[in-house]
């Protein structure tokens, strides 16, 4: 029988329990053995809980425990999950995490420290969380040579931007809504402003090049901006807008970025609605292959983490290779990056076409009879310096989104 610990009884943490429990005959039919949760680590008590008697309040009891192999980390946090990581780590216990702000903060570290101690450090579930992601990038894709992963990396704001468009809301009305159905945080800047997007691509980034790409050096932009008006314009050029976390690696450098983006119906991440998540990764063999499912919630998150349990186990003792080195990823200035760009102004097309075109080259108006005072284009591919550069030459730009 092999012990396992539980850092956190919140909703990741209960579900790790409640999983290991429903599915115990899959589970030790696959691992090789019985896994039997040993101790649950939380604050708080839990009195009727069958977890109970495993409550404990000091992680040492955990951690001087011989017995106990494999912990799963579902405390969320740099402090103290770093600190309880290592010191697990260092006496040659495998750790299991959701935890995505410490993957990205410190991934390379608690690696290596895990390689050094003959255990692992598993993070399947800190991106996409039930969905496989980071094993078939492991194992299933070293075969090819990645050169764009892009994706709806945030359930929160996909359900945001999906309930826009559908009813044609504002988003602060819809940000209220989901507040309320407990689908947003009460704080819910980490979402809205791209920041938990920027954290899971740049743990997929240092995924696909093998080294460290700061989350802090990813140019990133959230969807406050986002009006109805944007979607009156996507749903003419059928399209529609998402949060895409972008890693790509092309003949002009290699570049990240989280941003709202335009995406169109001959895109799979276009149809990725509500809290679903999907990842998209072109490689040079195999060509397109698309993750999908519940990148949230208590269950499919728990999962995640249990699958990277029944890795551990048929693995004790063993440390299973992930190439993701300390050496800093050298990322190219964001201002090279080229793509489309939809952007809206004020006035008449009829009568400013000319200027545009005078700055940004050919571009395609878009009529939008739902939209009235201004008018709307598509440029062509440009660098972000280029498209800046011409903007600055036309008067009342409104607002632009990537395509
Ligand atoms: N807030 C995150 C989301 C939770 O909405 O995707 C899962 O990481």
């Amino acid at each position: 029988m092999v012990q396992v610990a539980v850092l956190g009884y919140g909703t990741v943490g209960s579900g790790v329990v409640e999983v290991i429990e429903k599915n115990q005959q899959e589970i030790s039919k696959r691992a090789g053995s019985e896994i039997n949760v040993k101790y649950v680590l939380d604050l708080r008590d839990f009195p009727g809980d069958p977890i109970q008697e495993k409550v404990v309040h000091d992680a040492d009891i955990i951690l001087n425990d011989a017995s106990v192999d494999v912990i799963c980390e579902t405390m969320g946090g740099i402090e103290p999950a770093y600190t309880f990581t290592k010191k697990a780590l260092m006496s040659g216990k495998s750790v299991c995490t959701s935890n995505k702000e410490l993957v990205a903060a410190h991934g390379p570290e608690l690696i290596r420290i895990a390689k050094e101690n003959n255990c692992n450090y598993l993070f399947e579930a800190s991106v996409g969380g039930g969905i496989p992601i980071i094993r078939p990038l492991n194992n299933a894709l070293t075969a090819e040579r990645i050169d764009c992963v892009m994706g709806i990396l945030n359930g929160t704001t996909n359900y945001i931007l999906t309930k826009m468009e559908r009813e044609g809301a504002d988003f602060d009305e819809v940000l209220k809504e989901a507040q309320a159905l407990g689908y947003a945080e009460r704080n819910p800047e980490a979402d809205v402003e791209g920041y938990d997007a920027c954290r899971k691509i740049a743990i997929l980034s240092s995924l696909v090049y093998g080294e460290n790409v700061k989350y802090e050096s990813i140019y990133t932009e959230g969807i406050t901006k986002i009006t109805p008006a944007d979607f009156a314009y996507a749903k003419q050029m059928n399209k529609t807008i998402k949060l895409i976390g972008i890693s790509c690696n092309n003949e002009d450098g290699k570049f990240a970025m989280v941003a709202p983006r335009m995406i169109g119906t001959e895109s799979p991440l276009n149809c990725v609605q509500d809290v679903f998540n999907g990842i998209l990764v072109h490689s040079n063999m195999l060509g397109d292959s698309m993750y999908y499912g519940r990148g949230a919630g208590k269950l499919p998150t728990a999962s995640a983490v249990v699958g990277d349990v029944v890795d551990c186990v048929r693995n004790l003792g063993k440390h299973i290779g992930c190439i993701w080195d300390a050496k800093d990823a050298v990322l190219s200035d964001i201002g090279a990056f080229k793509q489309q760009y939809f952007v809206r102004a004020e006035g008449d097309a009829a009568a400013r076409k000319a200027e545009v075109e005078g700055a940004f080259g050919e571009v395609s108006v878009v009529e939008c009879p739902a939209v009235s005072g201004e008018f709307a284009f598509v440029t062509g591919k440009m660098s972000e310096d280029a498209y800046k550069a011409a903007a600055a030459k036309v008067s009342g730009i409104r607002s632009m989104i990537r395509m």
